[in-house]
């Protein structure tokens, strides 16, 4: 395992500690959130099951004998676990380096609290090294990157990628993420644009970072 997958793991161990006996969990996707599903299977037994951000969590979680609830059979969540492409002190992150970004965004809503796993190298002091994930409705791609480029980003489309909604992604770069509030109103007002990949106006409660030194958290 790579220093940084090891880190990553570090930080969903410690984030098993907000698993309480027979929660339904929001699970988020990618590495780190790979990592926490295969540490939730040792306990899946005490929860009642997940709702997950992505079909590739989803069968992930099936894979282990985690029951899947659909979000709107269970209502409001107590918790929702998931990865970040950056995060700052302020628990404001870019996610979407996975392109499941929607569907996280719409877990995360409907959680009472969002643990935030990452290793400890995607805490920034600003928003915006990581291209800015953007989903798009197909036929409104070139009008938001048209907007894109007014706002000071060069997007480029993600090659080959389908979300699981049926949309695409716009990954823009160089983009001066300022007020991160502000930017993702902004972006969410665009005609054609399903989601951003900032998650500030609903940030993280909680930030678990692993790192050389153990696990750091911030809340
Ligand atoms: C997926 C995401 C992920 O949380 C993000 O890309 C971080 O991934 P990883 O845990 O593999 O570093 O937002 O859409």
């Amino acid at each position: 395992m790579s220093d940084s997958d090891t880190y990553k793991k570090a930080a969903a161990e410690a984030a098993l500690e907000y698993v309480k006996d027979d929660m339904v969990v929001g699970i988020g996707t990618g590495s780190t959130a790979n990592h926490f599903i295969d540490l939730l299977a040792a306990m899946k037994g005490r929860i009642e099951g997940a709702v997950a951000s992505s079909e590739v969590s989803a069968e992930r979680l099936r894979g282990h004998g985690i029951p899947v609830l659909d979000l709107n059979a269970v209502g409001p969540l107590p918790l929702y676990v998931d990865g970040a492409d950056e995060a700052t002190e302020h628990l404001h992150l870019i996610k979407g380096g996975g392109g499941a970004l929607t569907r996280e965004k719409i877990v995360a809503a409907a959680s009472e609290q969002f643990v935030c796993i990452a290793d400890e190298t995607k805490l920034v002091g600003q928003l915006g090294a990581f291209p800015l994930p953007v989903e798009v409705i197909p036929m409104a791609r070139s009008h938001v990157g048209r907007q894109m480029l007014k706002l000071g980003g060069q997007p480029e489309l993600r090659p080959g990628f389908t979300t699981d909604n049926g949309n695409l992604i716009l990954d823009v770069f160089n983009l001066e993420i300022l007020n991160p509030v502000e930017m993702e109103k902004q972006i969410n007002q665009i005609a054609g644009v399903v989601t951003v990949g900032i998650f500030a106006q609903r940030p993280a409660d909680v930030l678990i970072l692993g790192g050389p030194k153990g696990v750091r958290v911030l809340s």
